[in-house]
């Protein structure tokens, strides 16, 4: 029997072989299944609440990213629509709206980082370094200061547990030769941009974003999830002040709420009040609905 009770061991026949802080992804044998629940992680910590319906909005915002840089890159959807999906899957009503059937490609495992502005871990190199990945940037650069230019800054996907580490282009190359490394690094600029100008015209500012790329039947595919606000930095644009940091677009309540009751950050980890649970939920709509120009659809 089909069970979900509270979104971290979703019992499917099929292999998870893989549980990341939202997602789950499962060995469909042909093709993988990828199923965003509704858990949410705040500072390195999945916490015990779930925010209903968030791992739908996640799903269908990826979904709308995949759609419009399709022509830019092959991806690895093979379908994200529920009434596609085969019987076998269809009575799992709980995969309705936020799981998505994909290729199956072999990782590089370099994490392809764009960055438009500065914060994060990049603020802090550039602090201790005044670089980038090796990339010398202005001297005069304040907390999340727009750069000249894009920056691409890869870095080493490490296995669960362990932060990724930063490498130059030229490390990036010495790993995967020069031909791979320019493609990763052209096509997630050329993504950056595209997106960057669209979010923006939509009043959201894409600081930065990073992208995972496969092969599959050869060719060189984007896979995972992109322009979530997991996988990326959206701020908005009214509210966005140089020489500090950016308020979390999506997050905001959750940190501010774990801030308030003084958590020392380390486990047990709270659960979260209802109202600030509602009060996520809200933002992530809004957010998907900004970006999207469409209404949230539940389904
Ligand atoms: N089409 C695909 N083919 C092969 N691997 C994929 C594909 N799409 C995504 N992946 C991999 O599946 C995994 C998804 O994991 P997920 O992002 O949920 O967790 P995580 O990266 O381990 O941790 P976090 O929750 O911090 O993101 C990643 O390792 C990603 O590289
Ligand atoms: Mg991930």
């Amino acid at each position: 029997m089909f069970c979900d009770n509270n979104n971290y061991n979703i019992n499917l026949p099929f292999n998870l072989i893989h549980q990341g802080k939202v997602r789950n992804i499962y060995d469909l044998v042909d093709n993988y299944l990828i199923v965003a629940s509704d858990r949410i992680s705040a500072f390195d910590y999945v916490l015990p609440t779930l925010i209903l319906n968030k791992g739908k909005v996640l799903h269908q915002l990826s979904m709308f990213w995949f759609n419009m840089t399709k022509s830019i890159i092959e991806n690895h959807i093979v379908t994200g629509d529920f009434n596609t999906f085969p019987q076998n899957l269809k009575k799992y009503s709980y995969l309705c709206g936020r799981s998505m059937i994909v290729k199956k490609a072999t990782r590089i495992n370099i994490e392809c980082i764009v960055r438009g502005y500065i914060s994060g871990s990049g603020w802090s190199e550039y602090c201790k370094t005044g670089k980038i990945c090796n990339i010398a940037l202005d001297k005069n650069l304040k907390e999340s200061s727009k750069l000249q230019y894009p920056i691409f800054t890869p870095s080493t996907k490490e296995e669960t547990g362990q932060h990724d580490k930063n490498i130059s282009f030229a490390d990036m190359i010495n790993i995967l030769g020069q031909e791979v490394a320019y493609k990763l690094k052209n096509t997630s600029i050329e993504l950056y941009n595209k997106i960057s100008q669209y979010t923006l015209s939509k009043g959201l500012i894409l600081a930065d974003t990073k992208f995972e790329y496969g092969v599959y039947n050869n060719n060189i595919i984007l896979i995972d999830e992109i322009f979530t606000p997991d996988s990326s930095r959206f701020w908005e644009i009214d509210k966005y002040q140089e020489g500090k940091s950016q308020d979390s677009l999506d997050k905001q309540y959750v940190r501010n709420y774990l801030e308030y009751i003084k958590w020392n950050k380390e486990p047990p980890i709270p659960k979260l009040p209802d109202s600030i649970v509602k009060q996520t939920i809200m933002k992530y709509i809004d957010v998907y609905e900004k970006l999207t120009g469409c209404k949230f659809n539940y389904v």
